[in-house]
C-alpha cells in the first residue's frame, strides 16, 4: 500500500496559473500527498507563463506537454495524447483540474477514461453561452468529474439541478482571492513604481496617478474576431481616453487580431490610451487596484474587481459570475453603452459592491482538508 496519496495537478493558461498557486503551496505544507505539477503549455511564454510561475512562487511544474497554440481541436487533442502518457507512466490516485481551459477538458477526459479520480476545482460555473469554448469545456468537465469543488453556493445549485450527488461537492471559495489577498501589500508598495516593471510598452506609459485612470482588457472572440466590432470598441475607448486615461494590456490573440484588421494605427490617434504587452501578475493587480474602473470581458477579473470594489464594465450579454451583479461591483452592458457608463462612474455614481463572503482567502485551506477526506 501507497504510503501517500500521489495527485496529479493540472495548469495551461495564465487563469489556471493564478488558481493553482496558492494551492500548490497549501498542499506542498502537508505530508499526506505526493504531488506532480503538470503544466499542459497551452500558454507558454513569459508574459502568459513564466512571470505567473516566477511572481507567484508556482514551483518548477515537473512534466512539460508543451502543446502550444493550435486550433480548439487540436489543442485540446494533442494535450490529451500526452497527458495519457502521463497518466500511464505516473498512476496517480487522483487528478486535479481547476477552471475551464482547453486543458481543464482534455485532461479531465483523458483521467476519467483511465478510471483515475477526477476533481474539478471551480465546478458548476456556467454562462449558458455555447459560444464560448469554455462553456463547453465546464459543462463537458463537470459531466464526467467525480468531486466538484465550488467557488460559491449558488454554483453547488446548478450541479445539483444537473443530477450531480450533493455528497460529492465541496463549496470552498475562490481561489484567485487567494492569491490576490496574498498580494495585496505587495501591491501597495509596487504601485508607484509601476510603469518601470510594465512589460512591453507598446506606447509611453506615466503613472497618472491613482483612481485617475481606467483599464481594459479584451480577449472574447465574440469582442475581438470581428473587425467592425473591434474596430468600434477601440473608437469608443479612444473617446474615453478624453476624459480620463487608459491603460490597455493587449491579449496575443486580441494583437493578433488587431495586426489582422490593419488597425494598429488607431493606437497612435489617441494620446490618453496607454497601451502595453500582457501584463504580469503583480503589474496587472497593482495597476487594477488603482484604477477607477475596468472595462473587460474576462471571467475571473469579474471576481477581483468585485472583492477590490472597483467598478466593472463587462461587455459580454452573460456572466458565468452571477454574485458579482447581484453583489459586487460589475455591470453587464453593450459596447453601446460603455461611455454613458463611464460617465456615471467618473461623476461618481459608479456601482459599488463586494464579492461574495466565500471568498475569504482561504479557499487553498479548505480545498486540502476536502482532498484529504475524499483521497483517503
Ligand atoms: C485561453 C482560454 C480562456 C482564458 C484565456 C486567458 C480556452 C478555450 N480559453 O484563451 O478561457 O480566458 O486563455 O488568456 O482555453 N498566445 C501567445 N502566447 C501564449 C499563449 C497564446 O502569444 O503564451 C497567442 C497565440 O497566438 C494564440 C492566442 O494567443 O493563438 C490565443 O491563445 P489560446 O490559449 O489559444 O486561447 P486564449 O484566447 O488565450
Amino acid at each position: 500500500m501507497r504510503s501517500k496519496i500521489k495527485i496529479i495537478l493540472v495548469a495551461g493558461a495564465r487563469p489556471n496559473f493564478v488558481k493553482i498557486a496558492p494551492l500548490m503551496k497549501e498542499i506542498e505544507k502537508n505530508t499526506f500527498f505526493e504531488t506532480i505539477l503538470v503544466h499542459t503549455g497551452q500558454h507558454y511564454d513569459e508574459e502568459m507563463s513564466e512571470v505567473f510561475f516566477r511572481q507567484l512562487n508556482i514551483p518548477e511544474p515537473d512534466i512539460n506537454l508543451e502543446v502550444g497554440s493550435a486550433s480548439q481541436a487540436v489543442q485540446t487533442a494533442r494535450i490529451m495524447e500526452r497527458f495519457e502518457k502521463v497518466c500511464l507512466n505516473e498512476n496517480p490516485d487522483a487528478v486535479l483540474v481547476v477552471g475551464d481551459v482547453n486543458s481543464t477538458i482534455a485532461c479531465v477526459l483523458t483521467a476519467s477514461k483511465l478510471h483515475i479520480k477526477t476533481i474539478h476545482y471551480e465546478a458548476g460555473v456556467r454562462s449558458y453561452d455555447k459560444r464560448m469554448p469554455e462553456e463547453i469545456n465546464r459543462i463537458v468537465t463537470d459531466s464526467i468529474c467525480d468531486y466538484f469543488i465550488t467557488t460559491s453556493p449558488d454554483a453547488d445549485e446548478i450541479l445539483i439541478s444537473e443530477g450531480k450527488n450533493k455528497d460529492n461537492i465541496f463549496m470552498c471559495g475562490n481561489l484567485m482571492i487567494d492569491s490576490l489577498a496574498g498580494h495585496m501589500n505587495t501591491v501597495t508598495d509596487l504601485y508607484p513604481d509601476i510603469m518601470l516593471l510594465g512589460g512591453d510598452i507598446v506606447s509611453p506609459l506615466k503613472y497618472p496617478g491613482k483612481k485617475k485612470f481606467g483599464m481594459i482588457t479584451i480577449h472574447r472572440p465574440v469582442n475581438v474576431d470581428d473587425k467592425e466590432r473591434l474596430h468600434n470598441l477601440i473608437k469608443v475607448i479612444g473617446r474615453i481616453t478624453k476624459k480620463i486615461p487608459v491603460v490597455f494590456p493587449v491579449h496575443p490573440r486580441t494583437l493578433k487580431k488587431i495586426n489582422e484588421f490593419g488597425i494598429r494605427d488607431m493606437f497612435d490617434q489617441f494620446n490618453g490610451l496607454f497601451v502595453t504587452g500582457p501584463l504580469g501578475y503583480l503589474n496587472f493587480i497593482s495597476l487594477l487596484n488603482s484604477s477607477k474602473f475596468l472595462i473587460s470581458d474576462s471571467g475571473g477579473i469579474q471576481e477581483e474587481t468585485s472583492w477590490l470594489n472597483i467598478p466593472c464594465l463587462t461587455m459580454r450579454e452573460n456572466t458565468e459570475w452571477p454574485l458579482t451583479i447581484s453583489k459586487g461591483s460589475n455591470k453587464l452592458i453593450a459596447i453601446a453603452d460603455v461611455e454613458d457608463e463611464v460617465d456615471l462612474i467618473l461623476n461618481g455614481k459608479g456601482k459599488s459592491g463586494k464579492a461574495s463572503e466565500y471568498s475569504d482567502g482561504k479557499s487553498a485551506a479548505r480545498i486540502v482538508k476536502v482532498l484529504r477526506e475524499i483521497l483517503n
